[in-house]
């Protein structure tokens, strides 16, 4: 292994949390304060190389064809490197096919990716719950993308406690995502890590959230076993809000929304009312994704794509699995 290189490339789907992970109960271990529940996403993928090479003194990051910070991705690499009893340095290449940094869980695909990629170019052959275990140390949200379709993730008091788990759900084939890039894509301001940990410590509102996602869990699960759209679909704008609800809370606030983000609201509520299957969910940037059908799909793009200020429109179907 020290003399040779090693190399492994993997792609992982990006995935959108019905229900919201969203606070940490260990910062040091990545361990989320709650569970949370997502649908990964075909449209949004990562992929990802790791070539560990002795010839290296140090990471070496390029994403998106430019050279990035290393920092996170070293720490990454260094829990694999302990497991697999390695020293070699890596080099990791990874591209996105859409707009990293925007809230558009570019994390999650992102660390999906690596783990799968370096965990094997390290020789080290992990199972898909050791895996999700992995990558949650580098992202949260990132230990529901090892799985395709609907994942369950697990908060735990212990590392071996906290991963995900796909669902099996007979809504799988019929919903859809549209993903309304409100703005551009543009950098978000600040991120979710950031953003959570100073709800968690300033917001009156972050008890309440933490006692309502057990019950959300349980409302969104029982939907998903039943092939519940309208439930499944209240259920999680009702989540996403009350997630937003405990940021707008926090001293001072953090608001992701933009004008046109209220507006793609708007326009989901007047979709609805018109008998269109359409829900809106929000993480931490501007843009909204709507949940519907494969049948209301290209509806909800048409309408969405119509308002001021959004600038791209994306139809998704529910993807596969890290590869
Ligand atoms: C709003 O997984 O990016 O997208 O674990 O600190 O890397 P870290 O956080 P991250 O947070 C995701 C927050 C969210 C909701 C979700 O995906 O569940």
């Amino acid at each position: 292994m020290s003399s040779k290189l090693t190399t492994a490339t993997a792609r992982a789907c990006a995935n959108i949390a019905l229900v919201k992970y969203w606070g940490k109960r260990d910062a040091l271990l990545n361990l989320p304060a709650t569970g949370s529940l997502s649908l990964t996403l075909a449209a949004l993928s990562t992929q990802t190389t790791v070539t560990f090479d002795p010839a290296l003194a140090a990471d070496e990051v390029e994403l998106d064809g430019r050279v990035a910070p290393a920092h996170r991705v070293e720490r990454f690499l260094d829990l694999v490197r302990a497991r697999a009893g390695i020293a070699t340095r890596a080099r990791v290449v990874t591209a996105n096919d859409f707009p990293t940094a925007s809230g558009l869980a570019s994390s999650a695909s992102g660390f999906a990716a690596l783990a799968v990629a370096a965990s094997r170019a390290a020789g080290l052959a992990l199972d898909p719950r050791e895996l999700s275990i992995l990558a949650r140390h580098g992202s949260g949200s990132a230990a529901r993308s090892i799985f395709g379709g609907f994942a369950r993730m697990h908060s735990g008091d212990r590392d071996e406690d906290a991963y995900a788990e796909p669902i099996a759900s007979p809504l799988l084939d019929r919903v859809r995502m549209v993903i309304a890039i409100v703005g551009g894509g543009a950098p978000k301001a600040r991120t979710s890590r950031d953003a959570m940990d100073h709800t968690a410590a300033t917001s009156p509102l972050y008890r309440g959230w933490l006692e309502l996602v057990p019950h959300d869990l349980e409302i969104a699960e029982r939907a998903l076993a039943a092939g519940d759209l309208v439930a499944l679909g209240e259920l999680a704008e009702a989540n996403a809000f009350a997630m937003h609800a405990s940021a707008f809370a926090a001293r001072p606030a953090i608001i992701y929304w933009q004008p046109a983000t209220l507006a793609v609201l708007e326009e989901v509520n007047r979709l609805r009312a018109s008998g269109v299957a359409a829900w809106a969910t929000i993480d931490a940037g501007p843009h909204v994704k709507v949940l519907t059908t494969a049948a209301d799909a290209a509806r909800v793009q048409a309408a969405v794509r119509l308002v001021d200020g959004v600038t791209a429109a994306t139809i998704s179907a529910a993807g596969a699995g890290a590869s």
